[in-house]
């Protein structure tokens, strides 16, 4: 099925696709490449907003399951959200991309608090909105924030930017044989366990109708062609027979 160009957009990226090599941490030349893909989308008119996670600065589920209490550990995994959503709004400012960073756990020294018609206004003045600190609740994944936050300001998609190209059958690391879906229903992703986004996020996802586009973001340029709606990476929406 043709997929369409879209208008407004919410990207989620990783945390640790700002590490790169190194595993932790954010990587200057990195950050600016993901930066310039962001720059070369927004500059066709689309309204994004971006949800950003922290796993390469502290990664709250993998912290509590050393025995820190998982509540600590998730507020410590929204902070750093924080840390990476200003250093995008800094790399994609040097691109004279207007940005604003709004936390969902008050910081007003820092950023502008979490506030959906003021992000919805800021995306109809072209700014990118920066969405930092996850739901500002425990327990939740910054994919679930991008779900939730793509809902909120009527995105039409989320875009899940990855590692891997799509979504497999298997590991393609280790079956030479795995098969890439160009599409799948949020039901098949369930029932397969497939490693696309947690359950949560998932299953929001498919109680408001609202797509999944997931991606390989070692080639920047390809945020440009998902909003262009070119036919890359896989898409997750309602079962379309
Ligand atoms: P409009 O006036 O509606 O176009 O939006 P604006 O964002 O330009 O206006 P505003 O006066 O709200 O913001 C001016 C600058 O202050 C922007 O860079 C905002 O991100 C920033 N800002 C606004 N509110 C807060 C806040 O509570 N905390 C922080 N740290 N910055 C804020």
């Amino acid at each position: 099925m043709a997929r369409t160009a879209f208008k407004r957009v919410l990207l989620k990226l990783s945390g640790e696709a700002l590490a790169g090599e190194q595993g932790f941490g954010i990587k200057v030349d990195i950050i600016q490449e993901i930066a310039k893909g962001v720059a070369a989308a927004v500059e066709t008119g689309v309204e994004m907003g971006i949800v950003i996670g922290g796993g390469n600065i502290f990664r709250g589920i993998a912290a509590s399951a050393t025995g820190m209490d998982r509540a600590s550990s998730d507020y410590m995994g929204m902070l750093a959200t924080c840390i990476n959503a200003l250093a995008l709004q800094d790399a994609l400012e040097k691109l004279d991309v207007y940005t604003r960073v709004q936390s969902a756990i008050e910081m007003a020294e820092i950023a502008e608090p979490y506030i959906r018609r003021k992000a919805i206004r800021h995306l109809e003045k072209k700014r990118v909105v920066i969405f930092a600190a996850g739901t500002g609740n425990p327990y939740f994944t910054t994919d679930t924030a991008a779900a939730l936050r793509a809902m909120e300001i009527d995105a039409e998609v989320v875009m899940k930017a990855t590692k891997v190209d799509g979504v497999y059958d298997k590991d393609p690391k280790k079956f030479s044989d795995a098969v890439k879906f160009d599409e799948l229903s949020y039901i098949e992703v369930l029932n397969r366990q497939l490693n696309v986004m947690d359950s949560t996020a998932i299953s929001l996802c498919m109680d408001n109708q609202l797509p999944i586009l997931t991606f390989n973001l070692d080639n920047p340029g390809n945020i440009l062609k998902a909003i262009q709606g070119e036919k890359i990476g896989t898409l997750i929406r309602a079962n379309q027979k």
